[in-house]
């Protein structure tokens, strides 16, 4: 590890049964002679609380602990991890007892550098259970969220149907009903596994605190934002910084192989999605307000996605620049040695089963001393000029109530990311809470909720807001707003959503802005506006586009064609520099650095300001490949 040139090593984030083979019988051992070894070799240790995998004899002693399966109502057994239950107070028990075990006896240890809390908390749809324990817990949650029961009632509306309850006690989970469980039941239930998984990581982090030496940090590996279905914002709250483990081939097989067009996801099957990898990069980048870390990224085929391809020569090295340039400040591989049992045996590590260096090890090596050389991780990133807001309420009252089988809101942020990165801009991700001044563009691709001081904080920035469709459609309690949508943009827009309609992959709407002709398809809403408003008309003579002011609604999903020239207009109004990228090119700025990844297939030439020296590479870039330069001229700010 040390030949290679690693700093740091993640080690026993699964070793709960060697770490105590039999209740209360300890054995730290081995692992003693693990850290020594490592010490001796100047390596850092993370060490990872074990609770995503508590042992069997644990599970016999409290079968309580294992969650159950929304879908099919069965308990989830033991046999492979993340077999626990937020709600279980066992568990929350078991799992304080063995974190504090660990930190009393390494949380002011020097070969400890930090911790990692359980694994990639959410993982394998382990959010929702609806245990007893969850029930009962929930129960609890709506009598401390709605007071009375009739206030509940009438909140998500269950007159409907005769849904009505007498009292809490009588909530179930919205899971096994004949036809579709209320969403805002539905709704409430996923609020209230957040909450749990929350306050389970919460407890964790507070017990490590309370034993760890100020030097050593706490993190945890993310996976991407939607997947933990939770609040990722609070859940980073309380740690040093997020880290997120970095797939780029398995998130392109696993997210986008049956949504983009077959010839463009073959060009990327090996490459990873240059626009997908980097948002999942931009959003971890946002949870905290210090550089982020990969805690690991794949040196290789991994085995969990529908297929799983190599990357191309020259990737990995590529990733590993990509999550520096967006804000990363280490990058570790997973895993050391490909495990030649279990699960994940058709995993690749940095070594073959048999020990000897994997195919990847040479660009591996090389990597890491270019990273060295080149000094990447600068303490400061450039301020971004665009934002694109998201936000998990959104996120699942879109995925509840589908309305299109084919809608999906990741997909339609993906597309409103893509078109800032066309145009070379850096891109923030926030949240409606977060401040918009700084920046000249905000894309807000759906806010199914909207409150009222978020608009009055959207209309006195500078920024351009723009909002993709469905935004303010409902309440927080999931129902229609008395005004309609969008809710509270209604006024400052002067616009109301008088019918909704969603189309199959294929029909396609044209409308005109600026002379020029586009296409919207999926989801379209007709409104009612006045002409003055309009900024764009459907070629049916519906209203497509509406701009008052500093705030845009788009009654459609446009195509990226129209996203990247209405982003740009804004930008050149607003004096900010962009440059057409060809689809795998991308730039990225971090410091007074610019990096400029080619994942496509054939060479490019980038343009580079007259007063730049290359750090990596030079202007003609070759297929997966990179280069960076630095620019004396760039402002930096804030980190
Ligand atoms: C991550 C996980 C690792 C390993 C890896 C395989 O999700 O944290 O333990 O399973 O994926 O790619």
């Amino acid at each position: 590890m040390a030949e290679l040139g690693l700093s740091v090593v993640r080690i026993g984030e699964f070793a709960w049964s060697r770490l105590e083979p039999q209740p209360g019988q300890l054995e730290f051992e081995w692992l003693d002679r693990a850290l020594d070894t490592l010490a001796a070799e100047g390596l850092g240790v993370i060490i990872g609380t074990p609770t995503a995998t508590p042992p069997k004899w644990l599970i016999d002693q409290y079968p309580d602990i294992l969650a159950t399966d929304p879908s099919t109502g069965r308990v989830r057994r033991f046999g492979s991890r993340r077999h626990y239950d937020f709600s279980s107070a066992d568990y929350r028990r078991e799992s304080l007892r063995i974190t504090a075990m660990l930190a009393d006896r390494y949380g002011q240890d020097p070969r400890i550098v930090g911790w990692q809390t359980d694994n990639e908390l959410g993982c394998h749809d382990t959010t929702l259970s609806i245990s007893p324990a969850a029930v009962a817990a929930f129960r609890v949650w709506c009598a401390e969220r709605y007071g009375s029961i009739d206030t509940l009632n009438a909140a998500w509306g269950n007159v409907f149907w005769s849904m009505e309850y007498r009292d809490f006690d009588a909530i179930d989970a919205p899971y096994g009903t004949v036809t579709e469980p209320n969403p805002a039941h539905q709704l409430a239930y996923r609020r209230f596994a957040s909450d749990q998984l929350i306050d389970f990581h919460g407890a964790m982090v507070a017990a490590l605190r309370a034993r760890i030496d100020q030097q050593q940090f706490v993190t945890h590996n993310f996976i991407p934002m939607s997947d933990t279905a939770a609040d990722n914002a609070a859940l980073a709250a309380p740690l040093d910084f997020p880290s997120y483990d970095s797939y780029p081939l398995g998130r392109t097989d696993e997210i986008l192989h049956d949504r983009v067009p077959a010839e463009e996801f073959a060009a990327v099957q090996r490459t990873g999605h240059p626009d997908l990898t980097a948002f999942l990069l931009d959003q971890v980048r946002a949870l905290g307000d210090r550089p982020f870390w990969i805690m690991e990224q794949q040196p290789g085929p991994v085995n969990w996605a529908p297929a799983n391809p190599s990357p191309l020569p020259g990737m990995v090295r590529l990733w590993t620049i990509e999550a520096f340039a967006h804000g990363a400040d280490c990058v570790s591989f997973f895993r050391w040695r490909q495990a030649p049992f279990a699960q994940e045996q058709m995993h690749a590590g940095l070594r073959r089963p048999d020990d000897a260096p994997a195919r990847r090890w040479p660009e591996i090596a090389a990597v890491i001393a270019e990273v060295q050389t080149a000094a990447l991780s600068a303490p400061t990133t450039v301020q971004a000029p665009v934002a694109l807001l998201t936000d998990v309420d959104s996120e699942w009252i879109t995925n509840i109530e589908r309305q299109s089988a084919d809608y999906r809101l990741g997909n339609v942020q993906l597309e409103f990311y893509r078109a800032f990165r066309e145009l070379g801009l850096n891109i923030d991700i926030v949240s409606a809470n977060d401040p918009l001044d700084h920046y000249a563009l905000v894309a807000v691709p759906c806010l199914a909720s909207i409150d009222t001081s978020f608009v009055e904080r959207a209309k006195a920035s500078k920024a351009q807001i723009i909002f993709g469709p469905r935004s303010g459609s409902k309440t927080r309690e999931f129902c229609i707003p008395a005004e309609l949508a969008p809710g509270p943009l209604q006024k400052p827009l002067g616009l109301v959503v008088t019918e909704v309609e969603t189309l199959r992959p294929g029909a396609r709407d044209a409308f005109q802005w600026r002379g020029q002709s586009y296409r919207t398809s999926l989801w379209r809403e007709h409104l009612e506006v006045s002409q003055q408003h309009v900024a764009a008309h459907f070629d049916d003579g519906g209203p497509a586009v509406v701009q008052v002011g500093s705030l845009s609604y788009l009654a459609s999903l446009p195509d990226r064609d129209f996203l990247v020239d209405y982003f740009a207009a804004f930008c050149k109004q607003r004096g900010i520099a962009t440059q057409r990228l060809p689809d795998g090119v991308r730039l990225r700025r971090r410091g007074d650095l610019t990096f400029a990844f080619n994942y496509s297939h054939s060479s490019y030439t980038i343009e580079v300001p007259t007063n730049s020296e290359f750090v990596i590479g030079n202007s003609s870039i070759g297929p997966q490949d990179l280069a960076v330069w630095r620019n004396t001229n760039n402002k930096t700010s804030g980190n």
